[in-house]
C-alpha cells in the first residue's frame, strides 16, 4: 500500500489558459487544447502510503508538513482515486520538488502527475496513459501532459464528462533544447488557476484567445511534422504573447513579466537578429524559456546569463514520461 513515482515538468509551446464549463463537476476541462515539451530537468518525486488507521490525509512537501489549501487540493484529488479504487483509506503523501531552491519553478504539472501515478499504484490500480492523463488533468490541467515524454498534445475534447480530454505523445523528428532563464524568485503573485479564471471572466481579449487557438495548434503540429523549428518557435511566441495579452486587458489587470523578463525577451530578439534561432515563452511567472536547436543551446544560455537581473540559466532537453519507482507487487 505504498508507491513512489517521478514525473518531469513540461512547458507548453501552445498554451492552455482558461477552462470550459463543466457544470460545476470539478472536472477541470480546458477551454483550449495545448502542446508541450516534457523536460529532462525539474520534476517531482512523490510517495503515497495508505494507512488503515489515519483519519485524514497528510502532505509533506520538500520536508515541510502542509495544511490548508495545499493539503485540501491534494485530498480532493485523492478522493478521485479513492472513488476509482472504491476504498476509503487515507494517505500520507511525501513529495520532493527537484527544482533550484526558491526559483519559483515548482510546477503543479509534475506534482499532480507524480501524485496521480503514485496514488493509483498505492491503491492497486494500474491505469493506461490515456486514463492516467484524464485523472492527472483533474488535479491540474498541465499535469495531464507530464504522463508522456517529449512533445505531447493535450486534447480540448467536447465530451461533457471529459473522457475525450486527454494527452497523447506526438513523436517528432525534431530535437530541441529549452533554455530556462530564471528572472525572479519567490512565490507567484497570481497563480495560474486564479489568473486564467480572472482573465476569462474579465478580459475582452479572452474570446479572441479561444477563437484563434485551434489554428495555433494546427500550425504547431504541422511545424513538428515538418521538423521546422523556426515555424514552431514563431507559433510558440504567438501563443505566449496572446495568453499574456489577456492578462494585460483583464479588469483589474495583472501581468507576470518583470523588468528582467523584458530584458531577457529583448536578448532573445537580439539573438535572432544575429541569426541565432531562439524563441521565447513564459508561463504564469516571470521566467523565460528559450527554444532553440541543440547546437545553439550553449550560445543561447551564455547570452541569457549575461542579461542583467537573471540569476540562473539551465539547459533542458526533451525528457521521459512519468515513471513508477516503487509499487506493491
Ligand atoms: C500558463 O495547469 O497550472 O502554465 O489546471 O488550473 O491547475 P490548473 O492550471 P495549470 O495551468 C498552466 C497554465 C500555463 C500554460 C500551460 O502550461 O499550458
Amino acid at each position: 500500500m505504498r508507491a513512489t513515482a517521478y514525473a518531469h515538468t513540461n512547458i507548453a509551446l501552445v498554451k492552455y489558459w482558461g477552462k470550459r464549463d463543466d457544470g460545476g463537476r470539478g472536472l477541470n476541462l480546458p477551454a483550449v487544447g495545448s502542446l508541450s515539451l516534457t523536460l529532462d530537468r525539474f520534476g517531482t518525486e512523490t510517495t503515497v502510503e495508505l494507512s488503515e488507521t489515519e483519519r485524514h490525509d497528510h502532505l509533506t512537501l520538500d520536508g515541510v508538513e502542509r495544511t490548508g489549501p495545499e493539503l485540501e487540493r491534494v485530498s480532493a484529488f485523492l478522493d478521485l482515486v479513492r472513488g476509482q479504487a472504491r476504498r476509503e483509506l487515507h494517505a500520507r503523501v511525501t513529495s520532493r520538488n527537484d527544482v533550484p531552491t526558491a526559483a519559483g519553478l515548482a510546477s503543479s504539472a509534475s506534482a499532480f502527475c507524480a501524485l496521480a501515478l503514485a496514488a493509483t499504484r498505492a491503491f492497486g490500480l494500474t491505469l493506461d496513459g490515456c486514463n492516467l492523463s484524464i485523472l492527472a488533468r483533474q488535479g491540474s490541467g498541465s499535469a495531464a501532459r507530464s504522463v508522456y515524454g517529449g512533445f505531447v498534445l493535450m486534447h480540448r475534447g467536447q465530451a461533457e464528462h471529459g473522457e475525450d480530454c486527454f494527452a497523447e505523445p506526438l513523436p517528432a523528428a525534431l530535437d530541441v533544447r529549452l533554455v530556462v532563464v530564471r528572472c525572479g524568485s519567490g512565490p507567484k503573485m497570481v497563480g495560474s488557476t486564479s489568473g486564467m479564471g480572472h482573465a476569462q471572466r474579465t478580459s475582452p481579449y479572452f474570446p479572441a484567445w479561444v477563437a484563434t487557438h485551434a489554428r495555433d495548434l494546427d500550425d504547431a503540429r504541422a511545424a513538428l511534422a515538418a521538423a521546422d523549428l523556426p515555424k514552431l518557435g514563431e507559433v510558440m511566441e504567438h501563443s505566449t504573447f496572446k495568453m499574456h495579452a489577456t492578462t494585460f486587458a483583464a479588469r483589474p489587470p495583472f501581468f507576470y513579466p518583470t523588468s528582467t523578463t523584458m530584458a531577457a525577451l529583448a536578448a532573445v530578439r537580439e539573438l535572432r537578429a544575429g541569426a541565432v534561432g531562439a524563441w521565447a515563452t513564459m508561463d504564469a511567472g516571470p521566467h523565460v524559456k528559450v527554444l532553440c536547436a541543440p547546437g545553439d543551446a550553449t550560445r543561447v544560455a551564455e547570452a541569457m546569463a549575461a542579461v542583467p537581473g537573471v540569476f540562473g540559466v539551465d539547459v533542458a532537453a526533451p525528457g521521459p514520461g512519468a515513471r513508477v519507482l516503487e509499487a506493491p507487487a
